[in-house]
């Protein structure tokens, strides 16, 4: 595929314009970041098992009628998406308490949280994605009361689907994160990539707390077989998706 111009270079992937305005292309990179940027490191491979775990979950979305960026995988590290205004939210949405929320709230790891929760973080580098309420994106003129009910709707939406998907995959979806969009009629669209990367995934095959995780956070607490972890979570996610 040919890469236009570059528009944008991110923590771990690069955008590219194409020869069509209303298309770009997703270059995934194997350079990995955490906690604001202050660890910085290399996965070898992640970009390639990136994009092939990003292609498979947002054609799962896609079959059950979510609309993402998502329009064709072009190469092991690149696919095209539609351009969208980005809206400058994380949204994460959680089912079992993990990293910050158990360092912000003392809720131990693990616990069940029914519902989800539904969180949105103001996606800014300088003042490290600060966590913001509902009263906040307003101020901020972010998002207007229908659009942050229709990002909560959607990521509880996608959190069914991708919880119902990984348990078919003996994976426990603990948490992850969401980025959306505005394509050019205003429709809010999921963006960004779903990857280990973003997700927090535990195995159920196993009780043991670091022998149990298979994403990011092996990066974060040093807890080696990075790649490893990553490769089978591909395997598992490329055996489900050849079932349905
Ligand atoms: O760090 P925290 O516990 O808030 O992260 C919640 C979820 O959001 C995790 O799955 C993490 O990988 C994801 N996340 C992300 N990008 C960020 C912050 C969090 O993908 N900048």
């Amino acid at each position: 595929e040919s890469f236009g111009e570059k528009l944008y270079e991110g923590k771990a992937k690069i955008i590219y314009a194409t020869d069509d305005p209303a298309v770009m292309l997703t270059y995934f990179k194997d350079d990995a970041t955490a906690f604001n940027a202050q660890k910085k490191g290399q996965i070898v491979g992640k970009g390639q098992i990136n994009c092939a775990i990003s292609t498979y979950l947002f054609k799962q979305l896609e079959a059950a009628g979510i609309e993402t960026h998502w329009l064709e995988t072009t190469g092991d590290r690149t696919m095209r998406v539609k351009a969208l205004q980005i809206i400058p939210l994380e949204v994460v949405v959680r089912n079992l308490a993990a990293g910050s929320l158990c360092k912000q709230t003392g809720l131990p790891l693990g616990q069940r949280l029914d519902p989800p929760l539904v969180e949105f973080y103001y996606k800014d580098d300088a003042l490290g994605d600060p966590l913001l309420t509902g009263d906040r994106i307003r101020a901020m003129a972010i998002a207007s009361e229908e659009q942050i009910a229709t990002l909560r709707r959607l990521a509880l939406r996608i959190n069914q689907i991708l919880t119902d998907f990984f348990m078919g995959c003996a994976i426990t979806l603990v948490d992850f994160k969401l980025e959306f969009g505005l394509d050019t009629q205003q429709q809010i669209l999921l963006g960004d990539e779903i990857s280990p990367d973003t997700c927090r995934l535990w195995d159920q095959t196993t009780d043991d707390e670091a022998q149990r995780v298979l994403d990011k956070d092996r990066f974060r607490q040093d807890l080696g077989q990075v790649e490893a972890a990553y490769q089978r979570v591909l395997e598992k996610v490329a055996a489900q998706s050849a079932k349905n």
